[in-house]
């Protein structure tokens, strides 16, 4: 829940969030990359959201199905029972053959069953009216501080504060804002977490302390070297979006 704290107590572990699912081992934002991070003990998936021409939002990273599908053209300009029959699996290996794109029904659907928390980017633009929805089906789900969201965009955040006060929020970062911008974002838009890239992060480590003392964590993408996972855990982040979770666990048991 929002009042769960993500910030890791020292002598901990890196906390692991599975970067698509375990899309190192089976094809990105699938029920497969999902059980496959649950193998690999990760207690989060992180995947995204995008929605269809009707108004659904599935479990789509890009923009267009053409790298991670058997179907071609923006996920917009294609309906629900349209990205249903694509192939989501074949891209990546044959023996993934029939994976689907997922609605974020079916996926919450999955999660419940099988268990696992879900860190949910809002990905790409999106209206309102699109955010509105995917806050609907966390909510109708009763995911109770199962689901987290994190974005780029600031007013996608903004709004799900508004719709659903309970859920946890992130915000993405490919470049560090300036101090003290960056602690006036995170209390404007109550954020339980900031999530640089790696690469951002290394400009200012410092802003790690800082975000701490303001009560923020910070979630660090997309790593998997563990010559930085080193790195991050003495700079004191508190977890690592990851594609190789299973390896990011191994490390943690050997720490
Ligand atoms: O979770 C961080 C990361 O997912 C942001 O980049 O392109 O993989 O969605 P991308
Ligand atoms: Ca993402």
């Amino acid at each position: 829940s929002r009042t769960e704290s993500f910030l890791r107590a020292p002598g901990t572990q890196l906390r692991i969030w599975a970067h698509r699912g375990n899309s190192s081992a089976a094809p990105e934002n699938t029920a497969a990359s999902d059980e496959a991070a649950r193998r690999a003990g990760a207690e989060w998936i992180e995947n995204d959201v995008r929605t269809t021409k009707d108004g659904v939002p599935v479990v789509m990273h890009d923009e267009t199905v053409d790298r991670t599908t058997d179907g071609t053209g923006p996920i917009q300009s294609l309906t629900a029972a349209e990205v249903a029959e694509l192939d989501a699996g074949s891209w990546f290996a044959p023996a993934f053959a029939g994976q689907r794109v997922r609605t974020l029904g079916a996926q919450l659907d999955g999660l419940k069953t099988r268990g696992g928390n879900l860190l949910l980017e809002i990905k790409g633009e999106h209206a309102r009216s699109s955010v509105v929805r995917i806050v609907q089906e966390i909510q109708v789900h009763r995911m109770n501080g199962r689901v987290f969201v994190q974005s780029f965009e600031p007013q996608h955040l903004r709004w799900v504060r508004e719709l659903a006060p309970e859920l946890p929020l992130g915000l993405l970062r490919f470049a560090l804002d300036p101090d003290p911008v960056a602690i006036a974002i995170a209390k404007d838009l109550e954020l339980t977490s900031y999530n640089p890239s790696d690469a951002a992060l290394q400009t200012r480590p410092g802003i790690i302390p800082e975000l701490h003392a303001a009560g923020v964590a910070v979630n660090v993408w997309t790593v998997d070297d563990p010559n930085r996972w080193d790195a991050l855990e003495r700079a004191g982040v508190d977890g690592v979006i990851t594609n190789c979770p299973a390896e990011l666990a191994g490390w943690n048991a050997g720490r």
